[in-house]
């Protein structure tokens, strides 16, 4: 079995870090979160991973290599898409990597609780059945459908339809971002015309199975599943992910400085007089002086947080925070400086990029 990765298209929803940055490659507890699914795809024993990558190529090549860092045996292909033309598309790109076998497909920007071993063993056993399943959906109750790919099932728990984003949703079991499939995908791929937002659905092209008389087993997640396309997931997978660390000090951590619950101090960073409230982590040669951080809050590597208060944030690496009393709820991105100044009169003064959003108190 193969795996498609895709970690291209736009990232429009989590601008402005994505003007600078793909959004697969956003730190969640400081680890990409792409690399949570090569992981995954690695632990169910694929070593054959094709990346579908699009504007961000350069970056994706940079983050991930040749996909040594993730086994000795992990070989990746990078597959280029001119535009963001549907996970469809993307299918039909891969085509010369896919060949005929079996594969599962992963959307990049996804992450969920549990590995993939289960549904890559189910999908398997599946297949060596009298008539075996052309591809396998996952599948989450979710309480806004209309933001997803949406499944209605039989008595069986046979998918019989399927829709995308749809106004009027006929159930409420979303589409997770991991699929598997044999080759007849290929052919309802070919088969199928772009939707009206321009794409080729990977939806449509499993309708297409269905109507086709292929069958399309499904398996209901049981843990939690995240789009993090958006700021408000993209922090509640940073706080489900530190949920799960365990304390690790390989930093300096001074007398007057306190360290509480489960806490991450990366190699070379400091703790200077300061309280760190887990679970929390905080990056290689992060500087922590003075200064409060408290649960679910991720500081990437070489940051400086002076004088200041952070909770329930993300901070990337290279950032400077420096005397802000209380942040919370935010997402910083790299090599910026957010600061409070003594000059009179006081203001606010800003320079902010394209598309950022500041809520001041
Ligand atoms: O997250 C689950 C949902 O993902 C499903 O419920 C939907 O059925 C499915 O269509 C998809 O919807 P999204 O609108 O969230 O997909 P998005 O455009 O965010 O793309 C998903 C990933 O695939 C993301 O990492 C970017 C990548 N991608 C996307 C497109 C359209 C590509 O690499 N190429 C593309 O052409």
């Amino acid at each position: 079995m193969k795996a498609l990765i895709l970690a291209g298209g736009a990232g429009t929803r989590l601008r402005p870090i994505t003007h600078t940055r793909a959004k697969q490659l956003v730190p969640v507890a400081n680890t990409p979160i792409l690399f949570r699914g090569i992981e995954a795809m690695v632990e169910a024993g694929i070593t054959e991973i094709g990346v579908v990558v699009g504007d961000t190529r350069a970056e994706m090549r940079a983050a991930i290599g040749d996909g040594s860092q993730f086994g000795s045996d992990v070989e990746v292909t990078y597959i280029e898409q001119d535009a963001p033309l549907g996970l469809a598309h993307c299918v039909s790109i891969a085509r010369d990597f896919l060949g005929d076998d079996d594969f599962v497909m992963y959307l990049g920007d996804n992450m969920l609780e549990q590995g993939l071993v289960a549904f890559v063993d189910a999908f398997a056993a599946a297949r060596s059945a009298p008539r075996p399943p052309s591809a396998q959906i996952l599948l989450k109750q979710v309480k806004d459908p209309q933001r997803f790919g949406i499944a209605v099932l039989d008595d069986h728990g046979h998918a019989i339809q399927l829709v995308e984003k749809p106004e009027v949703p006929p159930s409420n079991y979303a589409l997770v971002g991991v699929y598997l499939f044999d080759k007849s995908i290929h052919e309802a791929v070919a088969a199928i015309e772009p939707s009206a937002r321009g794409e080729l659905e990977i939806t449509d092209a499993i309708q297409w199975l269905i109507d086709h008389d292929l069958k399309v087993r499904t398996e209901i997640l049981t843990g939690w599943w995240i789009d993090t396309g958006k700021l408000t997931p993209l922090l509640e997978a940073n706080r489900l992910i530190l949920e799960t660390i365990e304390t690790r000090v390989d930093g300096a951590v001074d007398g007057a400085s306190f360290l509480d619950g489960r806490v991450i101090v990366e190699a070379g960073a400091e703790i200077v007089n300061s309280t760190i409230r887990g679970p929390v982590a905080i990056g290689a040669r992060t500087r922590i002086v003075d200064s409060f951080v408290g649960p679910f809050s991720a500081i990437g590597a070489d940051c400086e947080v002076v004088h200041s208060e952070i909770e329930h944030s993300v901070v990337m690496d290279g950032s400077k925070i420096i005397e802000i009393p209380r942040l919370e709820d935010s997402l910083i991105g790299s090599d910026a400086i957010v600061s409070r100044s003594k000059r009179k009169p006081r203001a606010v003064r800003l320079m902010v990029g394209d598309h950022c959003r500041i809520d001041i108190e």
